[in-house]
């Protein structure tokens, strides 16, 4: 297969109906700060016994196409030996691995943050797609205040953010291209829409500048909503029409899929919210769910630090998975939150 076909088989295998994608990627500080919530203390070994529990939960691979593994993880085995990526591939689902090196200051635009990770990148890859990775993750992060994101930020991300998704395709891996406008502020939905806008334009221009085969890219980007100190909620409804609206503006129809991150939403509202994106009738791409918090919470907590819990923290991840992969095609009711 020359390096076009590589990229399309895997966009077949990532992109199928009923199934979204899980970021199981999170960084030695963020797993810390999870475990700590539930009093387990995080080493190589605590994060390697979980993520064990993920990736050989019977039946994940129905509802879920692809998993974002954190570089830590593509060394690491199994409870049964076999290593996580491969554990993760013999249940169909596809491994990638997040490959940007986290945000720091932008300098001379305060408020504002840019990712790290270029430098050394390609040859990070070759190494990355020899462990298995067939696909990877870069996040970007844009602080909405009165003063941000500034005109600097958004450029300077969305060329980074291209720099990277055409490295990728280089080296025969599939892009996953995050821009996630932040939920933190109180900012209404109206604001975050115009901010998204300009944001996924500024991306998408950037990916042209830098000749992105986009029908081999896959975008994950935030949702329009109203920042989570807002006054008000919005219903799933005005989330999916103003999330719809701007996309529809800003986002080709060359690319296949978007599959949203979950960015602070409970795991309830960030499977209502992609349900009623799937009830609003056709659109130009697939619209699945790429989530960290929303599918692995619920997880998180029944398993406890404990191996005994290990049934009921798969019960409870594919119960998300399987309602996510409802809410994919819009079949999903809240009434199936008590009955899956
Ligand atoms: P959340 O769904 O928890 O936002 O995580 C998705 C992710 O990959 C963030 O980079």
């Amino acid at each position: 297969m020359n390096v076009q076909q590589t990229l399309q088989a895997t966009i077949d295998e990532l992109v199928q109906k009923g199934k979204g994608i899980l970021a199981a990627d999170e960084s030695n500080p963020t797993m810390a700060k999870r475990f700590k919530a539930i009093g387990v203390p995080s080493t190589e070994e605590t994060r390697r016994s979980y993520r064990s529990l993920i990736l050989t939960t019977a039946g994940l691979g129905e509802h879920v196409s692809g998993v974002i593994l954190f570089e830590e993880t593509l060394e690491q085995l199994a409870d049964d030996g076999t290593p996580l990526p491969e554990s993760a591939a013999r249940q169909g689902i596809v491994p990638g691995i997040k490959v940007d090196k986290g945000k720091g200051p932008l300098a001379n635009a305060p408020g504002d943050e840019i990712t790290h990770g270029l430098d050394g990148l390609e040859e990070r890859l070759e190494k990355y797609r020899d462990q298995g990775a067939r696909f990877a993750k870069w996040r970007d992060v844009y602080h909405i205040s009165a003063s941000t994101p500034g005109r600097l930020a958004i450029e300077t991300n969305a060329e980074v953010l291209a720099r990277y998704a055409a490295i990728c395709q280089m080296q025969g891996l599939v892009p996953i291209v995050e821009p996630e406008v932040l939920i933190d502020g109180d900012h209404s939905i109206e604001r975050c829409a115009q901010i998204t806008e300009v944001v996924l334009h500024e991306v998408f221009h950037a990916l042209h500048r830098h000749r992105v085969v986009l029908e081999h890219m896959l975008l994950k980007p935030s949702m329009v909503i109203p920042g989570k100190d807002h006054a008000r909620k919005a219903e799933p409804a005005q989330v999916a029409e103003s999330t719809i609206r701007i996309f529809r503006r800003t986002v080709p129809a060359a690319v296949p899929s978007i599959n949203f991150l979950s960015g602070g939403q409970t795991p309830e509202e960030a499977t209502a919210n992609l349900n009623a994106l799937n009830c609003l009738g056709p659109q130009p791409w697939e619209l699945s769910f790429s989530y960290g918090r929303a599918l692995q919470e619920p997880a998180l907590k029944a398993w406890n630090g404990d191996a005994a819990n290990a049934d009921r923290m798969q019960a409870a991840l594919l119960k998300r998975a399987k309602l996510n992969g409802a809410a994919r095609d819009g079949r999903y009711g809240p009434e199936m939150e008590t009955s899956a």
